[in-house]
């Protein structure tokens, strides 16, 4: 059966306007005015914006960190996705050292199958790199990778400066972005030491290890290896106005420097890491927070289009029993913040309805650019003819109020509890059948592995 949305104001990057769309089994059929068809579900959304479904593209689910594992796995963490509105999250694949990717890659196949309620793709994190890793460029292609990671921080995951332009240089051969965490891990290491002997052993010391400086170098550094590399990349979690300029600069002399920002570098700020009573801890993650004049220049950048995407960097630990593995010691916290399920509400709540962003520009940070760069477009990331019906339906004047008591994430607290939000996902389709009703899952475990790159052929 076919289902016609009727009335709704479609959203997109370049125009929002009033229309109709059919769609039919899994994709969009048509789009146009008063659309008839006997035979078709009619789903009211006049006074409703129409999104197509949103695009997460930094989750880290079932990560197990070798003392610890994230609290979200794939079963909760897509249902909170697709409760917000987000019908798409891509997950980082991450070798452990010494495993090949395909290794990896059946690891995050069998913890995503079969229990995911959005639909998932795969970035590969590489964590050890060598001539056989290099020979499997190809076959992660084939089997829908069109994207990877390298850590320039975290002792068991960063590679050398040599290795990221060998897999810049590689992936010129064999299709793939590379998106690379900026830190100088060397320097964290010694600036943590260096906290810790001054008996700053609480969550007040995570900022002072990590300072502006030390993610701008960290991205002026990856902008000069893809220089000699020729090869485009993304910055991941950008944070800072300092990186911010590295990346204008470079753009400037001509090259392609793509960037991801996220919702807790727009709205929360280093200040909560002097909270008492260990609360500081909820915040630590990496790059950590910054100050006030960070925030104002990342979403001056939003609104300037400086900025490509939006993704959560969503990484649970419970406060309760994870975040107090480092209470006698700040760097043995574990990184991470949860946000998969409330990204699209903060950005329309602090973005849209203040006015730092339009509409049209959240639907493309959160939707049409990381599909366009993650080889998804138009299949995920569009409201067009023959585009997936992922389809957001947006109630505008929802209130509702930030949680950890009403979320669905499987985490003891959220970042933003007391935040005030403006409009909801009312109902969310996922590729044509309706997931989310009234803001509720009407139908769990329905999403499945998205192979990137077929989009391109
Ligand atoms: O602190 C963070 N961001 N944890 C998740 C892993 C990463 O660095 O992206
Ligand atoms: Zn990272
Ligand atoms: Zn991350």
């Amino acid at each position: 059966m076919s289902i016609i949305i009727k009335g709704g104001t479609i959203v997109t990057p370049r125009k929002s306007y009033i229309s109709d769309i059919k769609i039919k089994g899994e994709k969009i059929e048509e789009i146009g005015l008063d659309l008839k068809d006997d035979n078709a579900e009619i789903i009211n959304a006049e006074g409703r914006l129409v999104f197509p479904g949103f695009i997460d593209s930094h989750t880290h689910l079932d990560l197990d960190t070798g003392y610890t594992k994230t609290s979200d796995n794939f079963k909760t963490g897509t249902a909170a996705a697709i409760k917000g509105g987000t019908t798409t999250i891509l997950d980082f694949a991450t070798q452990n050292r010494g495993e090949s990717l395909k290794e990896a890659v059946g690891n995050w196949h069998n913890l995503s199958k079969g229990i995911s309620s959005c639909d998932y793709g795969f970035h590969m994190a590489i964590t050890h790199w060598n001539e056989e890793v290099k020979s499997e460029l190809g076959k992660m292609k084939d089997q829908g990778i069109t994207s990877y990671k390298a850590y320039m921080a975290y002792d068991n995951l960063r590679i050398s400066d040599g290795e990221i332009y060998d897999i810049l240089k590689a992936l010129k051969e064999y299709g793939g972005l590379l998106g690379v965490h900026c830190e100088n891990g060397d320097l964290v290491n010694t600036m943590i030491r260096e906290q810790i002997k001054r008996g700053n052993t609480s969550p007040k010391g995570h900022p002072l290890s990590r300072p502006n400086i030390v993610e701008a170098e960290a991205v002026s550094r990856f902008i000069d290896i893809a220089y000699l590399a020729d090869a485009p990349i993304y910055i991941v979690h950008l944070s800072t106005k300092e990186a911010l300029e590295e990346v204008i600069k470079a753009r400037r002399r001509g090259q392609k420097v793509y960037v991801e920002t996220c919702p807790q570098y727009l709205l929360l700020q280093d200040k909560l890491y002097f909270l008492e009573n260990f609360e500081g801890a909820k915040y630590v993650l990496s790059p950590p927070l910054r100050k006030k004049e960070d925030c104002e220049s990342l979403w001056r950048a939003l609104s300037e289009g400086d900025i490509d995407m939006i993704g959560t960097d969503h990484c649970s630990f419970n406060f309760h029993s994870q975040k107090t593995l480092g209470f006698k010691d700040f760097s043995k916290i574990p990184n991470g913040i949860p946000g998969v399920e409330h990204r699209p509400v903060l950005m329309y709540t602090y973005g849209v309805m203040e006015g730092r962003i339009t509409k049209e520009q959240m639907c493309s940070l959160l939707s049409e650019m990381p599909a366009k760069l993650f080889s998804m477009y138009p299949l995920k990331g569009a409201l067009e003819v023959g585009s997936y019906g992922d389809i957001v339906i947006w109630d505008e004047n929802y209130q509702g109020n930030i949680s950890s008591t009403n979320q669905i994430q499987k985490v003891d607290y959220t970042p933003y509890e007391g935040f005030k939000t403006l409009g909801r996902a009312e109902k969310v389709f996922l590729r044509g059948t309706l997931v989310v009703d009234e803001g509720r899952i009407v139908k769990e475990n329905y999403g499945r592995y998205i192979k990137r790159g077929e989009a391109d052929d």
